[in-house]
């Protein structure tokens, strides 16, 4: 029996004025779009901003529905509206801000396991690292330099 160890580096910013300023302004606009997410549910808001390599910024929300597996997060909403309207375009840097109506959201919130697993196909398919940055409401941000740092042992089309 061998073992593996799996590890990533992170690197966290006290704020969103921490940023460099190119991701204040995706981190904003991520923020704008969770303010607008569909969420009656869970009462939870979240807002993904892309920055893609021909300069457009495509966001997304979490849009719920009555009958709740039905509902779209807010991180594939975004990335399959850019798949559809930009499908030569390569996601650079992805934005994340979630806040919940219930309590204060002042940490990192990170994307869902489904999500992670979305992206992925799109970094796999650019050839180029997707650069991810997460936050609550307020504090903290993380930037993860790719994806791929986030879903160690990913399952990805090779196999198929
Ligand atoms: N949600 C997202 O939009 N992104 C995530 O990565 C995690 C969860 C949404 C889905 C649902 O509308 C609400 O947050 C609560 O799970």
């Amino acid at each position: 029996m061998n073992e593996i160890t799996i590890g990533t580096t992170l690197q966290v910013y006290n704020g969103i004025d921490e940023l460099p300023l190119d991701i204040q302004n995706l981190m904003n606009a991520a923020v704008e779009a969770r303010d607008n997410a569909y969420a009656p549910y869970s009462k939870f808001n979240v807002g993904a901003a892309l920055l893609l390599d021909n300069d457009e910024v495509v966001i997304g929300s979490n849009q719920e529905n009555a009958s709740y597996p039905s509902g779209l997060c807010a991180e594939r909403t975004a990335v399959y509206y850019a798949g559809a309207k930009y499908p030569n375009a390569k996601i650079l840097k992805i934005a994340i801000s979630a806040s919940s109506r219930n309590q204060v959201t002042d940490k990192p919130i990170p994307p869902c396991g489904a999500c992670r697993q979305a992206i992925a196909e799109y970094e796999i398919k650019q050839k180029q690292h997707v650069e991810i940055y997460f936050m609550g409401a307020k504090g903290k941000v993380i930037r993860s330099e790719s994806l791929a740092n986030l879903l160690p042992l990913l399952f990805d089309n090779s196999v198929l």
